[in-house]
């Protein structure tokens, strides 16, 4: 650890108290001008109150990816990174090279986040929150798809946590939608490690702030961001939220998934509301939206009956910019 990491670790000890630079300085055995220098250069990164008796007070958790603050949290096993191609790809990476536990990835930048259908997934630094969990799912195989729902419903009860009014919505499978517009995508992937064992990665990346310069111009009326409803949570707090419910849920489907998929209707849509279907690689069509069932298939009605899908993608109208 860096003695700048070491200061911010003794100020986030401290959290909302001053303490001395006087104090730092002999806890870590470096002169009061070193202690100066590395909160002059904290202070790039987060607001740090002088008081009027000396002391350095850290008023709030900052969002900064540091251990520290995942100490201060209680959640140890997440790796922290400045900048990754992708946190789905250092996971998988990382499972190749033979993790033991489950674990999670964060970083502050993506240079080729991805998304579902091959395409890219705007990943700028500090706006948004770019997560990883890599996990052996507690269930058959045959099950797995149910995960992407299970991961949708995590992220909805950790926004729910912050702001337990915002007006929420899953587009199915997966996306999260606020107010009608994409606020989180959702990318889960499976693969194998040296022993055979299946892992699944989900990968999840939430809009906090607009990235610089507006979403790009196919997102326009599609995407929105947490901050047009309140300041967003810091990235640490939102990703340790969506991890411990990850969890929860993750146990409790032990037994059965019922209580993940009653969580998840409470998001949906409106029974009968207008969508278009598009499965990958065919022509859309238009149907009504009819519920989904227990193994997370999308019920839909057609021509007067319902038919069943398990993958694709819909609009839902007047929501994710389909009108
Ligand atoms: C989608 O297309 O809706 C899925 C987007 C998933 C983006 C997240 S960001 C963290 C993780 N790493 C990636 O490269 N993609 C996922």
């Amino acid at each position: 650890m860096t003695a700048r990491d070491q200061v911010l670790d003794m100020l986030i000890d401290y959290l909302g108290r001053p303490i001395s630079g006087e104090a730092i300085s002999r806890q870590l055995g470096i002169t009061r001008q070193m202690v100066w220098k590395h909160i002059k250069a904290l202070r790039n990164d987060m607001a740090i109150e002088s008081k009027p008796n000396g002391g350095y007070c850290l008023p709030t958790l900052p969002d900064v990816m540091s251990p520290a603050i995942l100490k201060r949290l209680g959640v140890p096993n997440i790796a922290l990174l400045d900048e990754v191609d992708s946190t789905n790809m250092e996971a998988k990476r990382r499972v190749s090279d033979g993790a033991g536990d489950n674990f999670a990835v964060v970083a502050a930048r993506q240079t080729q986040g991805r998304g579902r259908r091959g395409r890219s997934w705007v990943s700028q630094p500090g706006q948004g929150l770019y997560l990883s969990i890599a996990m052996r799912p507690p269930v058959d195989i045959a099950q797995v798809q149910k995960i992407t729902l299970l991961a949708a419903v995590s992220v909805c009860a950790a926004i729910k946590k912050w702001r337990p009014d915002a007006p929420l919505r899953i587009k199915w499978p997966n996306d999260v939608l606020l107010n009608g517009k994409k606020i989180c995508g959702i990318l889960c992937e499976l693969i194998s490690d040296l022993e055979g064992s299946t892992w699944v990665v989900m990968g999840i990346g939430v809009n906090l702030r607009l990235p610089e310069g507006g979403f790009p111009e196919e997102l326009r009326g599609k995407a929105t961001t947490l901050d047009t409803i309140a300041p967003p949570p810091i990235r640490l707090q939102l990703a340790a939220d969506i991890l411990g419910y990850t969890t929860d849920y993750l146990d409790s489907w032990r037994d059965d998934f019922g209580q993940v998929m009653e969580a998840y209707r409470q998001y949906m849509p409106a029974a009968g509301c207008a969508l278009r279907v598009l499965p990958a690689g065919q022509a859309g069509y238009d149907a009504a939206f009819a519920g989904v069932d227990d193994d997370g298939g999308l019920l839909l009605e057609r021509d007067g009956k319902v038919e069943r899908i398990i993958s694709g993608e819909i609009s839902i109208e007047g929501m994710d910019g389909y009108v």
